[in-house]
């Protein structure tokens, strides 16, 4: 399932998909261990996500993240989750080509939902139901490009789409 080297998964998809709670029943089916790159990118600077858009803006979050996401992919052999923007960028997706990667799916209803119109996420501050709409349309086709595997998670549990997963890769 694992290529020659790097994650055993890595989990795409937009925030609130659900990526960081399959993700540890992923590893812990597959007796391996979960990393993220948002906790990665809190641990090496020190500071909150939301601190790092408000205080040094979104462009110095995505290099931190470029930065995150090479590291993990290099070093990490479990399953990994990417923060929902990381596919915008150019070169991750070069980086992700030929790599067990799932695309955990929702429409833009059920993201509104589960990450509720008052969000404390920088992205979602104003107009969060406009802004899901934006995401959603830029992003797919970036996700749908990256990911080997797509899976559906409306109406089911973090263990039916870790099971979801396994089967796809
Ligand atoms: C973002 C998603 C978040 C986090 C940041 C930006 C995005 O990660 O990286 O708030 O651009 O969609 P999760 O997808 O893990 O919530």
């Amino acid at each position: 399932m694992s290529g020659p080297d790097g994650p055993a998964v890595v989990l795409v998809g937009p925030m609130g998909v659900g990526k960081s709670t399959v993700g540890r029943v992923l590893a812990d089916r597959l007796g391996t261990t979960f990393r993220d790159t948002d906790t990665d990118i809190v641990a090496t600077s020190g500071k909150e996500i939301s601190e790092i858009f408000i205080d040094l803006g979104e462009p110095h979050f995505r290099e931190l993240e470029r930065q995150a996401v090479r590291t993990a992919v290099a070093e990490h052999t479990g399953v990994l989750a990417l923060g929902g923007g990381a596919v915008m960028d150019e070169g991750t997706r070069a980086l992700l080509a030929g790599r067990p990667v799932v695309f955990l799916e929702m429409g833009v209803a059920e993201a509104v939902r589960r990450t509720g119109l008052d969000a404390p996420r920088p992205l979602l501050a104003v107009n969060p139901r406009q802004r899901w709409r934006e995401l959603m349309e830029q992003r797919r086709p970036l996700y749908t490009e990256v990911a080997r595997a797509v899976v559906a998670t409306e109406g089911r549990t973090p263990e039916d789409v870790a099971d979801a997963v396994l089967d796809a890769l």
